[in-house]
């Protein structure tokens, strides 16, 4: 897909790696749909920043666990962009939850939030993907530096992007994160099973980083262990999720239903 002018969503853009996704997409020339919740602040410095560098932007809130406000969120960005070429389902919370104390708010929370929340949002947004109608819009990847054209643009019928931001824990779970992991685990069947139910015309694909960015409240022996566990010695940076995401949007069109793991190797370990 070629990004320039396309209209973009991104659910949790107002920090991390969010606001990082918002900032390369629109340097695409894409108009980013900039979602927050709380962060209100952080997201209207994301938007001044890319409208600073000529991108248009288009802010909503909204708590994406309440089903009401995920299809609200979709449909005004949908309004103001006269359409939706694509969603990342982004936002998403992460706390610890030891099993003997994991109560059913913290389940609740964990799965209304990063699954029930991408659920609905990514039905909302197919719903309006699919009214983009029939606009041939398949990028082939024939314009392969240094090699040249391999053959014809072809026509296609894919008129939208759903990625899903997952986890490389939704494969190997974290012991004392199980809700949260088995929300990315539903992420990462949902991007499967959406991606069945919605092709041609729509893809579905998903990244599932590794460790990019600490909670927060993680101290320096916390970052050194998980350093040590992570083959390539090093935890990632934002970039390493963008450029994954860059390539499920720009890269080819011919992936759906995939999980890209960009993790330092955690999951070899
Ligand atoms: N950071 C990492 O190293 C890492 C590793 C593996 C996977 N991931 C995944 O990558 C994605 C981005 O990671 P991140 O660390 O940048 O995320 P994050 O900072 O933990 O959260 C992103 C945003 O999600 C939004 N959010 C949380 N609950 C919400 C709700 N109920 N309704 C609407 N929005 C809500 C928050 O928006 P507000 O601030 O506006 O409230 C928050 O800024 C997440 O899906 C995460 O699970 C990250």
């Amino acid at each position: 897909m070629d990004l320039n002018g396309k209209s973009v969503l991104i659910t949790g853009a107002g920090r991390r790696i969010g606001a990082g996704l918002a900032k390369a997409i629109a340097a695409r020339g894409a108009k980013i749909g900039i979602h927050y919740n709380r962060s209100k602040k952080e997201a209207a410095s994301v938007a001044k920043a890319i409208e600073k560098q000529g991108g248009t932007v288009f802010l909503t809130q909204g708590d994406i666990s309440d089903v009401g406000d995920c299809g609200r969120i979709i449909a005004e960005t949908a309004r103001a962009f006269g359409g939706l070429h694509v969603l990342i389902n982004n936002a998403a919370v992460f706390f610890k939850t030891p099993l003997l104390q994991t109560t059913e708010k913290d389940w609740d929370q964990t799965l209304d939030t990063n699954l029930k929340g991408a659920f609905f949002c990514a039905q909302a947004a197919a719903k309006i993907m699919q009214k983009n109608g029939g606009r041939e819009d398949r990028a082939l990847p024939v314009r392969v530096r240094g090699v040249g054209a391999l053959g014809a643009s072809l026509p296609g019928p894919h008129i939208g992007s759903i990625i899903n931001i997952a986890d490389w824990a939704a494969i190997r779970p974290y012991t004392d994160y199980l809700p949260y992991c088995i929300s990315k685990a539903g992420i990462v069947a949902m991007t499967k099973g959406l991606a069945r139910t919605l092709a041609p015309k729509i893809t579905v694909n998903c990244v599932a980083p590794g460790p990019i960015l600490l909670p927060e409240d993680f101290d320096k022996r916390e970052k050194k262990i998980l350093v040590a566990r992570t083959p390539l010695k090093r935890i990632g940076a934002p970039e390493d999720i963008i450029n994954a995401v860059l390539f499920l949007l720009e890269g080819t069109d011919f992936m759906t239903g995939s999980t890209i793991v960009v993790d330092g190797g955690r999951l070899i370990a």
